[in-house]
């Protein structure tokens, strides 16, 4: 079929402005006229010279809007002499599965149509995040290249009469302007599911959930939470696997997410939580977020193993699988809201660490220089230099590798790792949908605190515990590779101690502010105390530093993690 692209006019629409992971609007947001169409031709004129002819990744988690979202990206992608699209059946692709498929096919990049753990469905959130050659998110200089021309965009091109469906498995070949594009439907997990295999012993995991004549079964309860992983926890868990119908929850996507929250956490993945905890047969539970990048491990009983915690038993243990046989370890790295227990791995094991902004494109650069192989951040990411984006179905893969190596359960293996190591105790506190000024008040409060310097050397005390005020800052951070610089990543106070309280914004919200405050503490001796009631003290002095109660008015965290 031939066809003609045509040029359209439009005009900037204010609030184009990526965050920490993408554009993330309200679905009736990107329904606006043109909205949609502005960002996605100046994600497309980003690129630059390197758009024409290239090939493009898309996919996404299967929210609502995803399906329209796909025909407009088609058209304008064809208009704007991209030539091929590659695009997962039913528009289907985790987070990492994109990440894997540009490198794997050695492509442009992908778009990725998720909003990760927000919710979804008409009246929620839906996102467009770009990830680069390397498989890895856009940096920053990127990000603000695609703001800046939706700031001034006049026209976008669009070819109105290409239609391709994308329901199944094929390929479609279309002649436009003269050129000829072609869009190929793929199966959204036969590449990520043959990553895993060469990563991790299957068969091993495999004996492992089975049992064996001497061993029982290890039987775990995976919960796609109505995301996207859903189809690779169908493939890896039950078909390869073979872990039998028991095992995985929720593991059709829906558009809606079933109205849940798809949030791999205490608070958000309660059901798993709850099952795993009122059934003694589990010895293990799993969830990941609607993108399929985040994950929360738990053990038996519900046993809950922080991120912080996952990065340091996974840096401890990694000679157990043969990715990291073959390839070696390189060093490891954290958000700097992370807790610091992988610094103690990286030492103990004489390893390079680094401590980075939150967000996982901060890694890539590391990673592509050889110098990073294992990253996690305390937002339930964790991840390997397999791809460029931290991944939840790997977590999992990974931890019953240790599982089955150490032949130990999850608590016994983090009890052991702090008894070698002490403990970070960590606890984030979010308030959501705070009002933004309120939140922009308080964070300059706190700024004005860095600024005269007078906190530094106070002591604090509360419930007989007291804290001495070592250093307070706002986090930036120069990348060793290319030395670019990112300021102002979120306010720490450091105690003499080594204690630390760490204010930040959410970059990943839709509306109003979200205020994370990060509480990490280190314990030598003391390792199985109950982490809420150990860091109390600590928290209560952070709401006393940054007056958050009097600011946001809010008594009460809506989520701890
Ligand atoms: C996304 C990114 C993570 C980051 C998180 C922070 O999930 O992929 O790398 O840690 O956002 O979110 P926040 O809401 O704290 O900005
Ligand atoms: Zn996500």
């Amino acid at each position: 079929m031939s066809l003609t692209s045509v040029v359209v006019p439009t005009t900037p629409i204010e609030g184009q402005k990526p965050g920490t992971s993408g554009l993330r609007k309200k679905v009736k947001v990107f329904m606006e006229p043109n909205y949609t169409e502005n960002f996605i031709q100046c994600l497309l004129d980003a690129q630059g010279e390197k758009l024409q002819g290239s090939t493009l990744v898309l996919g996404g988690d299967g929210r609502y809007y995803t399906t329209k979202c796909i025909r407009l990206t088609i058209k304008i992608a064809a208009a704007n002499g991209v030539s091929k699209l590659i695009i997962g059946q039913r528009g289907l692709l985790s987070t990492p599965a994109v990440s894997s498929l540009i490198r794997t096919y050695k492509v442009l990049g992908g778009i990725v149509l998720t909003a990760s753990h927000n919710p979804g469905g008409i009246r929620n959130d839906f996102g467009i995040k770009y990830n680069i050659e390397n498989g890895g998110p856009a940096p920053d200089h990127l990000s603000h290249r695609i703001y800046d021309l939706t700031t001034t965009i006049k026209q976008y091109k669009i070819v109105h009469d290409l239609d391709c469906e994308f329901q199944e498995i094929g390929t479609h070949s279309f002649q436009v302007d003269g050129k000829e594009f072609t869009v190929e439907v793929i199966d959204p997990t036969d590449n990520y599911v043959e990553l895993m295999k060469s990563i991790f012993d299957f068969p091993k995991l495999k004996t492992l959930i089975r049992g064996t004549d001497g061993q029982p079964p290890f039987n775990v309860l995976i919960d796609s939470m109505n995301g996207v992983t859903g189809v690779y926890v169908k493939r890896i868990f039950l078909d390869e696997l073979n872990s039998g119908q028991d095992s995985a929850v929720r593991y059709i996507p829906l558009d809606n997410f079933g109205e849940i929250h798809p949030d791999p956490n205490l608070t958000y993945a309660k059901d798993l939580v709850d099952s795993v905890k009122n059934n003694e047969s589990f010895d293990f539970g799993a969830a990941f977020d609607g993108d399929g990048d985040r994950n929360m491990i738990i053990g038996k009983r519900a046993f809950f193993v922080t991120p912080s915690d996952s990065l340091a038993v996974l840096a401890n243990n990694l000679e157990c699988i043969p990715y990291f046989k073959k390839n070696g370890v390189h060093g490891f790295a954290r958000s700097m809201p992370t807790a610091a227990a992988v610094d103690r791995v990286a030492q103990k094991l004489n390893k390079e660490m680094f401590e980075v902004p939150t967000g996982w494109k901060y890694f890539g650069n590391l990673m592509d220089a050889g110098r990073l192989s294992l990253c996690g951040e305390e937002s339930f990411g964790t991840g390997s230099d397999h791809i460029r984006e931290k991944d939840g179905i790997w977590a999992v893969l990974a931890w019953l590798s240790v599982i089955e190596y150490k032949r130990k359960g999850v608590e016994d293996i983090l009890k052991e790792h702090w008894q070698l190591y002490g403990r970070n105790y960590f606890t984030r506190y979010d308030y959501e949908e705070c009002e933004s000024d309120a939140a922009s008040d308080m964070m300059q409060h706190l700024e004005g605190l860095i600024k005269t310097g007078e906190i530094v050397g106070k002591s604090f005390s509360d419930s007989g515990k007291q804290y001495k005020i070592k250093k307070m800052d706002n986090f930036s951070y120069t990348d060793p590779i290319d030395n670019s610089e990112a300021m102002n990543q979120g306010v720490r106070i450091l105690f003499e101690d080594g204690s630390r309280l760490i204010f930040r914004l959410s970059g990943t919200g839709s509306s109003g502010a979200t205020i994370r405050v990060y509480i990490d503490s280190y314990e030598k001796e003391n390792v199985t105390a109950d982490a809420q009631a150990m860091l109390k003290p600590l928290v209560n002095i952070g709401l006393q530093i940054s007056k958050l109660k009097e600011f946001t008015g809010r008594e009460e965290p809506t989520v701890i993690t």
